[in-house]
């Protein structure tokens, strides 16, 4: 890493991540310069942090929102543009089509996730772990090949205690696996689909007819222990109950179905990768840019009150080294 960044891990209350700082400089362009003089450090600190990063005072990039691109392409060669894919325009920054926008507000109006029940622990404390909380996603895992990193500003957060962002350290929980699990997750694949396409569990156990999926949005099978392309790290690769395919899957030969076998061992799985051990749990202040490692991290986003309060988030999201095992791939939702 350049000499003049400085790394402070794990960040505060978990046991990976790290916040990233310049000494003597503020702001946005100061960062993003430095990190330019020095093409590797971005990407070598967020390895040397198990897969989370935070920036803080990056609020400039809201009054110039080419900046958040620009940061972006310093974690990989391809910057998503959202107008070419199949997201919704309205989600879609007008004048910046990298960033995605993630807001209740107009024109996004996105609501937030429920809230978990009960919305505490037993002992007071904010629930993380599956599946009293729910929600826990890798980013467009219903793609192959899926997105390496991504990278999120906070415009307009909400009060601290509310609108967190989990991140659960999928590497750290493979390697405490038991022998017998580890072996039994080498090898196996996970059916990942797009939300929304009532193949959810809650739509299949709910008897909905699932909606005929263009040749783009086919489910994706990902592999469960994905080897990380620079670490060389195996992590876990999951998701829940909203992000994998709960008619043919969730786990690829095994019994299919909210009832089968591959359901128990999801489950077995996402509570032991959300242990609270594994967890970090972000408060957001505006200015902060948290960037994340979908390769080797499951997140989820948490409840806030959103009859009070006017949340704007934004994320790009950054592709190209996705592993050999979708060395020369063509892109999946990408209409052949
Ligand atoms: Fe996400």
């Amino acid at each position: 890493m350049s000499e003049n960044f400085d790394l402070i891990r794990p960040l505060s209350g978990a046991n990976f991540g790290g916040l990233l700082m310049l000494p003597g400089a503020s702001g946005a362009q100061a960062f993003i310069q430095e990190a330019e003089r020095a093409p590797d450090a971005l990407v070598r600190a967020l390895a040397d942090s198990g897969g989370l990063l935070l920036l803080q005072g990056m609020q400039a990039m809201a009054d110039e929102p080419a900046l958040l691109a620009r940061l972006s392409r310093r974690f990989g060669p391809e910057v998503e543009n959202y107008r070419e894919t199949l997201t919704p325009l309205h989600m879609v920054h007008e004048s910046v089509p990298e960033i995605f926008i993630v807001s209740n507000t107009p024109p996004a109006n996105r609501p937030p996730p429920k809230r978990p029940d009960p919305p505490l622990t037993a002992d007071g404390k904010l629930p993380v772990q599956f599946p009293h909380r729910r929600g826990w996603h890798t980013d467009q895992s219903y793609r192959r090949p899926p997105p390496d990193i991504s990278v999120f500003l906070a415009v307009i957060p909400v009060p601290l205690g509310q609108g967190q962002t989990l991140f659960a350290d999928g590497a750290a929980a493979y390697a405490a696996l038991s022998p017998a699990l580890k072996a039994g997750v080498d090898g196996l694949e996970g059916l990942h689909v797009r939300p929304g396409t009532g193949r959810s569990r809650d739509a299949v156990l709910a008897g909905e007819t699932p909606r005929p999926l263009g040749p783009n949005e086919r489910p994706q099978r990902q592999p469960v222990a994905r080897v990380h392309p620079v670490t060389g790290r195996r992590a876990l690769y999951l998701c829940e109950f909203g992000q994998m395919d709960w008619l043919e899957g969730p786990l690829v030969g095994m019994q299919p179905g909210p009832n089968g076998d591959g359901a128990t061992l999801l489950f077995e799985l996402m509570t032991h990768l959300t242990q609270p051990e594994f967890v970090y749990v972000h408060e957001w202040t505006r200015g902060d840019v948290l960037v994340w490692d979908n390769r080797c991290l499951v997140h989820a986003a948490t409840w806030f009150d959103a009859a009070k309060e006017a949340r704007v988030m934004w994320r790009t999201t950054v592709s190209g080294n996705p592993g050999a095992a979708y060395a020369s791939e063509r892109k999946s939702w990408i209409a052949p």
